[in-house]
Protein backbone atom coordinates (compact mmCIF):
# COMPACT_ATOMS: atom_id res chain seq x y z
CA UNK A 1 0.00 0.00 0.00
CA UNK A 2 1.28 3.38 -0.47
CA UNK A 3 1.19 5.78 2.23
CA UNK A 4 1.46 9.69 2.49
CA UNK A 5 4.98 11.42 2.44
CA UNK A 6 5.91 14.77 4.18
CA UNK A 7 4.94 16.89 1.80
CA UNK A 8 1.49 15.30 0.52
CA UNK A 9 2.69 13.30 -1.96
CA UNK A 10 2.46 9.69 -2.10
CA UNK A 11 5.19 6.86 -1.52
CA UNK A 12 5.28 3.22 -2.15
CA UNK A 13 6.47 1.81 0.87
CA UNK A 14 9.36 0.18 -0.99
CA UNK A 15 10.86 3.42 -2.26
CA UNK A 16 10.96 4.34 1.45
CA UNK A 17 13.18 1.93 2.40
CA UNK A 18 15.65 2.02 -1.13
CA UNK A 19 19.27 3.43 -1.01
CA UNK A 20 19.28 7.33 -1.01
CA UNK A 21 20.20 7.87 -4.41
CA UNK A 22 17.20 5.06 -6.13
CA UNK A 23 14.69 7.54 -3.80
CA UNK A 24 16.63 10.34 -5.52
CA UNK A 25 16.08 9.26 -9.03
CA UNK A 26 12.19 8.14 -8.01
CA UNK A 27 11.82 12.03 -6.99
CA UNK A 28 12.91 13.18 -9.85
CA UNK A 29 11.06 11.12 -12.15
CA UNK A 30 8.08 11.57 -10.04
CA UNK A 31 8.03 15.21 -10.21
CA UNK A 32 8.75 15.30 -14.08
CA UNK A 33 6.56 13.27 -14.90
CA UNK A 34 3.89 14.60 -12.62
CA UNK A 35 4.81 17.83 -15.02
CA UNK A 36 4.29 16.39 -17.85
CA UNK A 37 0.69 14.87 -17.18
CA UNK A 38 0.00 18.27 -15.41
CA UNK A 39 0.94 20.08 -18.79
CA UNK A 40 -1.09 17.59 -21.07
CA UNK A 41 -4.09 18.21 -18.71
CA UNK A 42 -3.33 22.22 -19.13
CA UNK A 43 -3.07 22.61 -15.01
CA UNK A 44 0.55 24.04 -15.23
CA UNK A 45 1.01 27.65 -13.96
CA UNK A 46 3.78 29.73 -15.12
CA UNK A 47 6.80 30.05 -13.46
CA UNK A 48 8.68 33.00 -12.16
CA UNK A 49 11.49 33.73 -14.81
CA UNK A 50 8.34 33.58 -17.47
CA UNK A 51 6.26 35.86 -15.53
CA UNK A 52 7.46 39.31 -17.23
CA UNK A 53 7.73 39.57 -21.30
CA UNK A 54 10.80 41.23 -22.21
CA UNK A 55 9.31 42.43 -25.54
CA UNK A 56 6.75 45.08 -24.39
CA UNK A 57 5.07 47.16 -27.30
CA UNK A 58 5.04 50.68 -27.18
CA UNK A 59 3.67 53.08 -29.07
CA UNK A 60 4.73 55.68 -31.45
CA UNK A 61 3.18 58.41 -33.96
CA UNK A 62 3.68 58.39 -37.71
CA UNK A 63 5.50 61.77 -37.89
CA UNK A 64 5.82 61.64 -41.83
CA UNK A 65 5.39 59.31 -45.11
CA UNK A 66 7.95 59.21 -47.66
CA UNK A 67 6.99 57.08 -50.60
CA UNK A 68 10.18 55.33 -52.00
CA UNK A 69 9.11 53.51 -55.12
CA UNK A 70 5.25 52.64 -56.22
CA UNK A 71 5.47 49.68 -53.79
CA UNK A 72 7.64 50.66 -51.21
CA UNK A 73 7.05 53.39 -48.33
CA UNK A 74 9.37 54.68 -45.33
CA UNK A 75 7.67 55.69 -42.26
CA UNK A 76 9.24 57.88 -39.54
CA UNK A 77 7.57 57.53 -36.74
CA UNK A 78 8.17 59.03 -32.95
CA UNK A 79 7.74 58.48 -30.02
CA UNK A 80 5.26 60.62 -28.59
CA UNK A 81 6.68 62.23 -25.30
CA UNK A 82 10.51 62.29 -26.82
CA UNK A 83 12.38 59.15 -25.33
CA UNK A 84 15.23 57.98 -27.36
CA UNK A 85 14.20 54.69 -30.17
CA UNK A 86 17.64 53.00 -28.87
CA UNK A 87 18.98 50.26 -31.51
CA UNK A 88 21.82 49.05 -33.32
CA UNK A 89 22.17 49.72 -37.10
CA UNK A 90 20.90 46.72 -38.99
CA UNK A 91 18.46 45.72 -35.99
CA UNK A 92 14.55 45.50 -36.72
CA UNK A 93 11.55 46.51 -35.11
CA UNK A 94 8.01 44.34 -35.26
CA UNK A 95 4.79 46.37 -36.02
CA UNK A 96 1.26 45.09 -34.69
CA UNK A 97 -1.14 45.90 -36.21
CA UNK A 98 -5.40 44.91 -36.42
CA UNK A 99 -6.90 43.55 -39.22
CA UNK A 100 -9.96 42.47 -39.41
CA UNK A 101 -10.17 42.37 -35.47
CA UNK A 102 -7.00 40.01 -35.48
CA UNK A 103 -3.59 41.64 -34.25
CA UNK A 104 -1.08 40.67 -37.21
CA UNK A 105 2.82 41.18 -36.58
CA UNK A 106 5.54 41.76 -39.13
CA UNK A 107 9.13 42.25 -38.45
CA UNK A 108 10.77 45.70 -40.61
CA UNK A 109 14.44 46.46 -40.46
CA UNK A 110 15.41 49.99 -39.79
CA UNK A 111 16.25 52.37 -42.65
CA UNK A 112 18.26 55.37 -40.92
CA UNK A 113 20.77 55.35 -38.12
CA UNK A 114 19.57 56.53 -34.53
CA UNK A 115 19.86 60.50 -34.65
CA UNK A 116 20.63 62.73 -31.98
CA UNK A 117 18.98 65.40 -29.95
CA UNK A 118 15.81 65.41 -30.54
CA UNK A 119 15.84 62.97 -33.56
CA UNK A 120 16.80 60.27 -31.29
CA UNK A 121 13.39 59.73 -30.79
CA UNK A 122 12.83 58.95 -34.68
CA UNK A 123 12.58 55.54 -36.04
CA UNK A 124 12.42 54.89 -39.49
CA UNK A 125 10.96 51.49 -41.20
CA UNK A 126 11.08 51.16 -44.69
CA UNK A 127 8.30 48.18 -45.76
CA UNK A 128 7.96 46.76 -48.79
CA UNK A 129 4.15 46.04 -50.06
CA UNK A 130 3.91 41.87 -51.03
CA UNK A 131 1.20 40.81 -53.25
CA UNK A 132 -1.76 39.66 -50.50
CA UNK A 133 0.74 41.06 -47.94
CA UNK A 134 -2.43 42.06 -44.88
CA UNK A 135 0.22 44.53 -43.14
CA UNK A 136 2.07 45.77 -46.12
CA UNK A 137 -0.68 46.99 -47.88
CA UNK A 138 -2.30 48.34 -45.01
CA UNK A 139 1.18 50.21 -44.21
CA UNK A 140 1.51 51.34 -47.51
CA UNK A 141 -2.08 52.77 -48.24
CA UNK A 142 -3.72 53.12 -44.92
CA UNK A 143 -1.34 55.18 -42.86
CA UNK A 144 -1.73 58.73 -42.15
CA UNK A 145 0.54 61.16 -40.24
CA UNK A 146 -0.45 61.47 -36.88
CA UNK A 147 -1.75 58.26 -36.92
CA UNK A 148 -0.06 55.63 -33.78
CA UNK A 149 1.63 52.11 -34.21
CA UNK A 150 2.05 49.20 -31.71
CA UNK A 151 6.47 48.51 -31.94
CA UNK A 152 8.05 46.25 -30.54
CA UNK A 153 12.22 45.95 -30.25
CA UNK A 154 14.99 46.47 -31.68
CA UNK A 155 16.04 42.96 -32.47
CA UNK A 156 18.50 40.90 -33.75
CA UNK A 157 22.07 40.53 -34.64
CA UNK A 158 22.36 41.10 -37.81
CA UNK A 159 24.91 44.68 -36.72
CA UNK A 160 28.72 45.09 -37.20
CA UNK A 161 30.47 43.68 -34.53
CA UNK A 162 31.85 45.36 -31.83
CA UNK A 163 35.30 45.55 -32.09
CA UNK A 164 38.67 47.42 -31.14
CA UNK A 165 39.37 49.05 -33.75
CA UNK A 166 36.10 48.85 -35.57
CA UNK A 167 35.92 46.73 -39.00
CA UNK A 168 37.26 49.48 -41.47
CA UNK A 169 36.32 47.91 -44.67
CA UNK A 170 32.71 46.35 -44.96
CA UNK A 171 30.88 44.73 -48.00
CA UNK A 172 27.22 44.70 -48.19
CA UNK A 173 25.38 42.66 -50.85
CA UNK A 174 21.59 43.24 -50.77
CA UNK A 175 18.89 42.22 -53.00
CA UNK A 176 15.45 44.40 -53.56
CA UNK A 177 14.34 45.24 -49.86
CA UNK A 178 17.17 43.79 -48.23
CA UNK A 179 19.18 46.85 -48.94
CA UNK A 180 17.02 48.41 -46.03
CA UNK A 181 19.31 47.57 -42.76
CA UNK A 182 21.79 48.02 -45.30
CA UNK A 183 21.10 50.97 -45.65
CA UNK A 184 20.95 51.79 -42.24
CA UNK A 185 24.19 50.02 -41.55
CA UNK A 186 25.98 52.00 -44.54
CA UNK A 187 24.95 55.45 -43.37
CA UNK A 188 26.01 54.83 -39.76
CA UNK A 189 29.55 53.54 -40.82
CA UNK A 190 30.19 56.47 -42.66
CA UNK A 191 29.01 58.86 -40.17
CA UNK A 192 31.22 57.29 -37.63
CA UNK A 193 34.09 55.62 -39.29
CA UNK A 194 35.64 58.39 -41.21
CA UNK A 195 38.66 56.50 -43.12
CA UNK A 196 36.07 53.27 -43.36
CA UNK A 197 35.45 52.07 -46.80
CA UNK A 198 31.89 50.62 -47.90
CA UNK A 199 31.20 48.96 -50.87
CA UNK A 200 27.42 47.94 -51.78
CA UNK A 201 26.34 45.44 -54.80
CA UNK A 202 22.93 45.89 -55.07
CA UNK A 203 20.50 43.62 -57.30
CA UNK A 204 16.76 44.72 -58.70
CA UNK A 205 14.87 43.57 -61.47
CA UNK A 206 14.28 46.91 -62.94
CA UNK A 207 15.34 50.56 -62.15
CA UNK A 208 12.26 51.51 -61.12
CA UNK A 209 12.32 48.86 -58.17
CA UNK A 210 15.57 50.32 -57.13
CA UNK A 211 14.84 51.47 -52.93
CA UNK A 212 16.87 54.54 -52.09
CA UNK A 213 18.23 55.18 -55.40
CA UNK A 214 18.76 58.93 -55.04
CA UNK A 215 19.57 58.86 -51.08
CA UNK A 216 22.63 56.52 -52.59
CA UNK A 217 23.72 58.92 -55.01
CA UNK A 218 23.69 61.80 -52.59
CA UNK A 219 25.37 59.15 -49.50
CA UNK A 220 28.30 58.63 -52.83
CA UNK A 221 28.70 62.13 -53.18
CA UNK A 222 29.23 63.14 -49.84
CA UNK A 223 31.36 60.14 -49.02
CA UNK A 224 32.93 60.01 -52.27
CA UNK A 225 36.13 58.24 -51.49
CA UNK A 226 34.96 56.11 -49.08
CA UNK A 227 31.68 54.54 -50.76
CA UNK A 228 30.95 52.38 -53.88
CA UNK A 229 27.60 50.96 -55.10
CA UNK A 230 26.95 48.84 -57.91
CA UNK A 231 23.85 48.33 -59.03
CA UNK A 232 22.91 44.96 -61.05
CA UNK A 233 19.34 44.71 -63.01
CA UNK A 234 17.79 41.47 -64.43
CA UNK A 235 15.82 43.59 -66.58
CA UNK A 236 17.80 46.82 -67.39
CA UNK A 237 16.05 49.73 -69.97
CA UNK A 238 17.65 50.37 -73.01
CA UNK A 239 20.16 53.21 -71.83
CA UNK A 240 21.34 51.39 -68.97
CA UNK A 241 25.04 51.22 -68.68
CA UNK A 242 25.41 49.26 -65.42
CA UNK A 243 25.80 45.66 -64.20
CA UNK A 244 23.26 43.07 -65.84
CA UNK A 245 22.02 39.40 -64.46
CA UNK A 246 21.52 37.93 -61.22
CA UNK A 247 23.55 37.76 -58.00
CA UNK A 248 24.96 34.57 -58.46
CA UNK A 249 27.97 33.60 -56.79
CA UNK A 250 29.89 34.16 -60.57
CA UNK A 251 28.51 37.69 -60.44
CA UNK A 252 29.21 38.26 -56.88
CA UNK A 253 32.75 36.48 -57.26
CA UNK A 254 33.39 39.03 -60.35
CA UNK A 255 32.28 42.33 -58.38
CA UNK A 256 34.26 40.95 -54.84
CA UNK A 257 37.42 40.43 -57.50
CA UNK A 258 37.25 44.33 -58.83
CA UNK A 259 36.56 45.50 -55.16
CA UNK A 260 39.62 43.38 -53.57
CA UNK A 261 38.49 43.94 -50.29
CA UNK A 262 41.45 43.56 -47.83
CA UNK A 263 41.91 40.26 -45.06
CA UNK A 264 39.75 41.89 -42.53
CA UNK A 265 36.73 43.10 -44.39
CA UNK A 266 33.29 41.96 -43.25
CA UNK A 267 30.76 41.09 -45.38
CA UNK A 268 26.84 41.44 -44.86
CA UNK A 269 24.23 39.80 -47.52
CA UNK A 270 20.01 40.88 -47.09
CA UNK A 271 17.78 39.36 -49.51
CA UNK A 272 15.91 36.81 -50.28
CA UNK A 273 17.43 32.97 -49.58
CA UNK A 274 18.98 31.82 -52.95
CA UNK A 275 20.76 34.86 -53.11
CA UNK A 276 22.01 34.25 -49.49
CA UNK A 277 23.14 31.00 -50.96
CA UNK A 278 25.01 32.16 -53.93
CA UNK A 279 26.68 34.69 -51.72
CA UNK A 280 27.92 32.39 -48.92
CA UNK A 281 29.36 30.34 -51.75
CA UNK A 282 31.18 32.82 -53.32
CA UNK A 283 32.76 33.91 -50.13
CA UNK A 284 33.91 30.62 -49.25
CA UNK A 285 35.45 30.88 -52.52
CA UNK A 286 37.11 33.54 -51.49
CA UNK A 287 38.13 31.62 -47.83
CA UNK A 288 36.24 34.60 -45.85
CA UNK A 289 36.06 33.40 -42.32
CA UNK A 290 32.59 32.66 -41.81
CA UNK A 291 33.02 34.92 -38.57
CA UNK A 292 33.50 38.03 -40.97
CA UNK A 293 30.00 36.75 -43.25
CA UNK A 294 26.38 38.30 -41.56
CA UNK A 295 23.14 37.74 -43.36
CA UNK A 296 19.60 38.45 -42.72
CA UNK A 297 17.03 36.26 -44.13
CA UNK A 298 14.20 38.01 -45.66
CA UNK A 299 10.82 34.79 -45.70
CA UNK A 300 7.68 35.88 -46.43
CA UNK A 301 4.61 33.83 -46.03
CA UNK A 302 3.79 31.83 -48.55
CA UNK A 303 0.51 30.82 -49.95
CA UNK A 304 1.28 27.93 -51.55
CA UNK A 305 3.38 26.53 -48.38
CA UNK A 306 1.94 23.25 -47.07
CA UNK A 307 1.69 23.56 -43.26
CA UNK A 308 3.67 21.07 -41.36
CA UNK A 309 1.64 18.09 -40.52
CA UNK A 310 0.93 18.30 -36.66
CA UNK A 311 -0.30 15.22 -34.34
CA UNK A 312 -3.43 14.14 -33.19
CA UNK A 313 -3.60 14.54 -29.69
CA UNK A 314 -1.93 17.56 -27.34
CA UNK A 315 1.72 17.01 -26.76
CA UNK A 316 3.05 17.79 -23.77
CA UNK A 317 6.78 20.16 -24.34
CA UNK A 318 8.86 20.85 -21.49
CA UNK A 319 10.41 24.58 -22.03
CA UNK A 320 13.26 25.84 -20.31
CA UNK A 321 14.68 28.87 -19.21
CA UNK A 322 17.53 29.59 -16.47
CA UNK A 323 16.65 26.54 -14.52
CA UNK A 324 13.22 26.77 -14.33
CA UNK A 325 11.49 24.09 -16.76
CA UNK A 326 7.60 24.09 -17.01
CA UNK A 327 5.66 22.10 -19.37
CA UNK A 328 2.96 23.36 -21.68
CA UNK A 329 0.07 21.62 -23.76
CA UNK A 330 0.30 21.92 -27.00
CA UNK A 331 -3.12 21.01 -29.30
CA UNK A 332 -3.32 19.76 -32.95
CA UNK A 333 -2.57 22.11 -35.12
CA UNK A 334 -1.36 24.98 -32.61
CA UNK A 335 2.71 26.01 -32.90
CA UNK A 336 4.67 25.46 -29.52
CA UNK A 337 4.69 29.52 -29.57
CA UNK A 338 0.53 30.01 -29.41
CA UNK A 339 0.47 27.12 -26.97
CA UNK A 340 3.39 28.72 -24.69
CA UNK A 341 1.74 32.05 -24.94
CA UNK A 342 -1.59 30.49 -23.96
CA UNK A 343 -0.02 29.02 -20.68
CA UNK A 344 0.93 32.41 -19.47
CA UNK A 345 4.61 31.68 -20.48
CA UNK A 346 6.17 35.04 -21.90
CA UNK A 347 8.04 33.48 -24.58
CA UNK A 348 10.59 36.03 -26.78
CA UNK A 349 8.57 36.30 -30.71
CA UNK A 350 8.14 39.00 -32.87
CA UNK A 351 6.71 38.10 -36.84
CA UNK A 352 5.23 34.88 -35.77
CA UNK A 353 5.84 33.59 -39.29
CA UNK A 354 9.13 32.27 -39.20
CA UNK A 355 10.96 35.46 -40.85
CA UNK A 356 12.75 37.15 -37.89
CA UNK A 357 14.45 34.31 -35.31
CA UNK A 358 12.97 35.94 -32.23
CA UNK A 359 11.46 32.99 -31.18
CA UNK A 360 14.10 31.02 -31.31
CA UNK A 361 14.32 27.68 -28.79
CA UNK A 362 17.43 24.93 -28.80
CA UNK A 363 15.64 21.30 -28.95
CA UNK A 364 17.33 19.55 -25.78
CA UNK A 365 15.36 16.36 -26.51
CA UNK A 366 13.29 15.14 -29.13
CA UNK A 367 12.08 16.17 -32.31
CA UNK A 368 10.14 19.38 -33.56
CA UNK A 369 8.90 19.98 -37.31
CA UNK A 370 8.88 23.32 -38.46
CA UNK A 371 7.23 24.91 -41.31
CA UNK A 372 9.24 25.81 -44.23
CA UNK A 373 10.61 28.04 -45.51
CA UNK A 374 11.96 29.76 -42.51
CA UNK A 375 14.56 32.37 -41.38
CA UNK A 376 17.32 30.18 -39.66
CA UNK A 377 20.25 29.30 -41.06
CA UNK A 378 22.04 26.38 -41.83
CA UNK A 379 24.41 26.77 -38.80
CA UNK A 380 21.72 27.69 -36.57
CA UNK A 381 20.16 24.19 -37.29
CA UNK A 382 22.81 22.53 -37.03
CA UNK A 383 23.11 23.35 -33.41
CA UNK A 384 19.95 22.34 -33.04
CA UNK A 385 17.90 25.29 -32.97
CA UNK A 386 13.85 25.26 -33.82
CA UNK A 387 11.08 28.40 -34.53
CA UNK A 388 8.43 28.40 -32.16
CA UNK A 389 6.20 30.06 -34.27
CA UNK A 390 6.42 27.51 -36.44
CA UNK A 391 7.22 24.53 -34.97
CA UNK A 392 5.14 21.46 -33.77
CA UNK A 393 6.29 18.79 -31.55
CA UNK A 394 6.92 15.24 -32.67
CA UNK A 395 5.65 13.33 -29.36
CA UNK A 396 7.75 14.73 -26.08
CA UNK A 397 9.90 17.00 -26.47
CA UNK A 398 12.09 19.24 -23.84
CA UNK A 399 13.77 22.74 -25.52
CA UNK A 400 15.38 25.67 -23.73
CA UNK A 401 15.46 29.29 -24.41
CA UNK A 402 18.69 30.67 -25.59
S1 LIG B 1 8.55 35.03 -34.04
FE1 LIG B 1 9.71 35.56 -35.79
S2 LIG B 1 10.54 33.63 -36.38
FE2 LIG B 1 9.21 33.13 -34.78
Amino acid sequence: MPSRERGGGVVPWVMRIAPRSLSRRYETVRRDMGMLLGGLLGRNRPSPPFAASPLAPRTLRVDAIRRETADVVTLVLRDPVGRAIKFSPGQYFTVLVSVGGETVRRAYSASMPQGEGEHAALLALTIKRIPAGRVSNFLNDNLRVGDTLEVIGPQGNFVVPRLAPPPQELVLVAGGCGITPLMCIARAHLRNELNARVSLIYGNRRREDIIFHQALIDLQRDHEHQLAVIHVLGEPPAAWNGRVGILDRHRVAQELDTLNPSPGTHYFACGPVPMLVEVRAALAARGVPETHVHEERFVRPSPLAQPTPCAGTPQAVTIRRGGVSQVIRVKPGQSILEAGLESGLAMPFSCTMGGCGACKLRVVDGQVDMDEPNCLSPAERADGFVLACVGRPRGLVTLEIP
